[in-house]
């Protein structure tokens, strides 16, 4: 197989567009074009002004200021960069169908299609496909057969090579990852040939005993089963902050103390208001569709239960919020602090902040919201997506503001969303003063420092810190 030397990549969102910046910066022999066919994105990459890019990672506008015009390019010219790469990223979306057969579960997979078929109709060489975005497993399959029939002699070998980056450590994960996995036709020569161009690719800044190659089948599903992975713990130990409020044990010290086993590890066992992101809930749910449509409903059933007491935890922190204010919110001014899904992103996919809000504006609550990276565009449209009520009823129950300290004045309640670190810099004795009395805080990341906000004034309830007199009260064995 000849060298990489023009890559084009399919989709500059969130994994496409970091993913290829690092690959620039570290291959600067290889041209990298990644093209979208979002006018509006693309020219949002290609602003001067780095703090104008269509996406927010600590360190990422460096990477793009270094690479960018030298050999990273962002372009809509889909076609031209197509036809000019020997090797081909596809980094599209791949959300949760909301129509037809597998609606609410099975990944929606029109756009890879598209892809596909676009690749197919204007390929004059043979190039190197390779499947970035998280797919349902045998969906190499799939892109195969729509490309090799196209009978234009053109020669496709298919690659899965899945992306484990997290969102706001994206840049930090591409350029010192754990592992990067490819997957391919092992059993051929043309398909090892392929998996060393891609090897060669990764082999210019991380040690080769780091790049995993196995079958394509076992890269796709390996990285479904490793987000399932992390989301159960993170819903374990969210079950596990419910038991910690009614009985006095603190979820912090529960986390830690089960996390130094060595067999078990300290990461992903922070409890919070419920996980977001573009990624778990998904992909989860295609691993149950998957599963139950090989009729392993006990599988099915088992990954189910993540989401199950994901929503569960959303819920209950929203409720909790409306027992504690005296059983009802109506009319009373709510902060939320942070939209984002976590910290140093402005992405808000499937974000709890969403559905608490959503929750609580339910409960006729008057919500005011500040995030630091968040737009207000982005928060209404993502209240707006959810359908619960008119876009003017939205718009005038829920606030946007520019200023922490704004959104805390006059407040019944303020809920921490999103572990921002600014958060913790706050003078909240300020904060305090200018709330109404008692100035209740639920914190749903605890972030905030419980013994000090509580010596202000504070009534605050942290995810999985006891609630004390309720301990008291309930008697944690029947007898
Ligand atoms: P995204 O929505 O941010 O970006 C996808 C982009 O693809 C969009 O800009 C869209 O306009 C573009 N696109 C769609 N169809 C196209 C086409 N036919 N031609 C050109 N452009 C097209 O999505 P993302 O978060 O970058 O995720 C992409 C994939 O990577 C998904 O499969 C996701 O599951 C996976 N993934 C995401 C993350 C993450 O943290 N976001 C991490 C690992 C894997
Ligand atoms: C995840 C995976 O980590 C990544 O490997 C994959 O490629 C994409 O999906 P991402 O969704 O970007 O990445 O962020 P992640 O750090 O995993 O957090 C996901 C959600 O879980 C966030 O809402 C976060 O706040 C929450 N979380 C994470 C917890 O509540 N507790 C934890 O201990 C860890």
């Amino acid at each position: 197989m000849k060298n990489i030397k023009n890559i084009c990549c399919i989709g500059a969102g969130y994994v496409g567009g970091p993913t290829m910046s690092v690959i620039a910066q570290k291959c600067p022999e290889i041209n990298v074009t990644v093209v979208d066919l979002n006018e509006k994105r693309i020219a949002a990459w290609n602003d001067d002004n780095l703090d104008n890019l269509p996406i927010y990672e600590p360190g990422l506008a460096e990477v793009v200021e270094e690479a960018r015009g030298r050999n990273l390019f962002f372009s809509t010219e889909v076609d031209a960069a197509i036809d000019k790469a020997e090797m081909i990223f596809i980094s599209v979306n791949t959300p949760t169908k909301t129509y037809g057969i597998g609606k609410g579960m099975a990944a929606d997979l029109k756009y890879i299609e598209l892809c596909a078929r676009q690749i197919a109709r204007v390929s004059t060489t043979d190039k190197i496909i390779v499947e970035k975005s998280t797919l349902p497993v045998r969906t190499a399959e799939a892109l195969k057969s729509i490309l090799v029939n196209t009978g234009n002699g053109v020669n496709f070998q298919i690659l899965s090579n899945p992306e484990f980056l997290a969102e706001g450590t994206a840049v930090e994960d591409l350029q010192n990852a754990d592992r990067v996995l490819i997957g391919g036709d092992i059993d051929t020569t043309e398909g090892t040939e392929a998996v060393q161009a891609l090897v060669d690719i990764y082999a210019h800044w991380l040690p080769e005993e780091r790049i995993l190659i196995t079958n394509v089948w076992s890269s796709e599903l390996s990285k479904l089963t490793a987000n399932a992975f992390l989301a159960q713990r993170v819903s374990s130990i969210n079950a596990m902050s419910e038991l910690c409020e009614k009985t006095g044990a603190d979820v912090n010290e529960v986390a830690r103390a089960i996390g130094m086993d060595s067999r078990i590890g300290p990461k992903f066992l922070k409890s919070s208001v419920g996980f977001g992101g573009s990624c778990f809930q998904k992909d989860i749910l295609n691993l149950v569709y998957i599963a139950k449509s090989l009729s392993l409903d006990e599988v099915a059933d088992y990954w189910e239960q993540v989401i199950i007491m994901n929503d569960h935890q959303k819920r209950r922190f929203a409720a909790n919020i409306v027992k504690t204010l005296f059983n009802t919110v109506s009319g009373k001014k709510i902060a939320l602090l942070g939209w984002a899904f976590k910290k140093d992103t402005n992405d808000t996919r499937e974000s709890a902040a969403i559905y608490v809000a959503d929750y609580l504006l339910n409960e006729q609550a008057e919500i005011v919201v500040y995030d630091p990276k968040v737009t207000e565009e982005q928060m209404y449209a993502d209240l707006d997506y959810l359908g619960t009520r008119t876009e003017e009823e939205n718009r005038k129950l829920l606030k946007v503001v520019s200023d922490p300290y704004q959104a805390c004045e006059d407040a019944h309640a303020i809920a921490v969303l999103t572990e921002w670190d600014e958060f913790k810099t706050y003078d909240w004795e300020k904060i305090y003063e200018r709330m109404l009395k008692p100035a209740f805080v639920f914190d749903g990341r605890n972030l905030l420092n419980l013994h000090e906000l509580t010596k202000i004034g504070f009534k605050l309830s942290s995810i999985g810190k006891p609630i004390v007199e309720e301990a008291r009260k309930e008697p944690v064995l029947a007898v």
